[in-house]
């Protein structure tokens, strides 16, 4: 990684999508359409900025190992792993969502122990366990929606925003566990040796992000 450029860890989709327009505010935009590019590091109008496309699952693994300088994480990708070993320094107010219990109308009151099905194993396992609940997690990697339809699980642990995911297969948000948004986070080593360009770049989004809440 170059000490002059830094280097911008995103997840294509709505964090790409939602992240852009506050990058714009420091003048950083790219240079070509990553919905149409197979390239995975995308120069940006400024030499000094270029950006990864990484699985949003993978954000702050590439920060924390300075892969990246720089990444913005859904706090629902932090809370799943926990240690990461990186500064937190913004919340940015994009990518908004709710991390819920999901399921049947009244799944979540069944006798006995409740299999949960989820992405998001290490949440769901703390969730239950403070509460002093047990529950079987089956560990799935997408339309978590389904488990229940099949009668594979009792309840979900998913994100929902609109809801409609939810109604149109007949579940019912139950209980919520955390509000989320995505976060910019920062590799360690890289808020001293690249200070300059990261607080400016903190400072600049700050600023973007407070414009927008008014
Ligand atoms: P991966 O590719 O690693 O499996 P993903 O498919 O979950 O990740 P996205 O769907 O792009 O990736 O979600 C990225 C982030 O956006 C999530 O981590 C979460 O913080 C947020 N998010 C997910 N779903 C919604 C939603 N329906 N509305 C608003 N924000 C959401
Ligand atoms: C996310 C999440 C839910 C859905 C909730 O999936 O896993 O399925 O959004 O949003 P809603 O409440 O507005 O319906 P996403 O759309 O990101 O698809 P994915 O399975 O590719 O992550």
């Amino acid at each position: 990684m170059s000490d002059k450029q830094l280097t911008i860890a995103l997840s294509k989709g709505r964090i790409l999508n939602d992240t852009l327009p506050l990058l714009e505010k420091a003048g950083i935009t790219l240079l070509e359409d990553p919905e149409k590019s197979r390239k995975l590091v995308l120069p940006t109008s400024r030499d000094d900025v270029r950006i990864l496309l990484v699985r949003a699952s993978d954000v702050p693994t590439y920060v924390q190992y300075g892969g990246a300088d720089v990444g913005v994480a859904g706090r629902d990708v932090l809370m799943e792993f926990g240690s990461y070993d990186l500064y937190e320094p913004l919340d940015l107010r994009i990518a908004r969502c709710r991390l819920m219990v999901a399921g049947q109308p009244g799944a979540n009151e069944r006798p006995g122990r409740l299999r949960v099905a989820t992405k998001f194993v290490n949440i769901a396992r703390s969730y239950f366990a403070t509460q002093g609940r047990q529950v079987d997690v089956i560990k799935l990697y997408g339309s978590m929606e389904l488990a229940p339809l099949v009668g594979m699980a009792d309840l979900i642990v998913d994100l929902v925003d609109t809801g409609n995911t939810l109604r149109a297969n007949g579940l019912v948000p139950l209980e919520h566990i955390a509000d989320i948004s995505a976060r910019l986070i920062v590799n360690k080593a890289a808020m001293k040796t690249k200070h300059r360009a990261v607080r400016a770049l903190i400072d600049t989004l700050e600023q973007a992000v407070s414009a927008r809440a008014r």
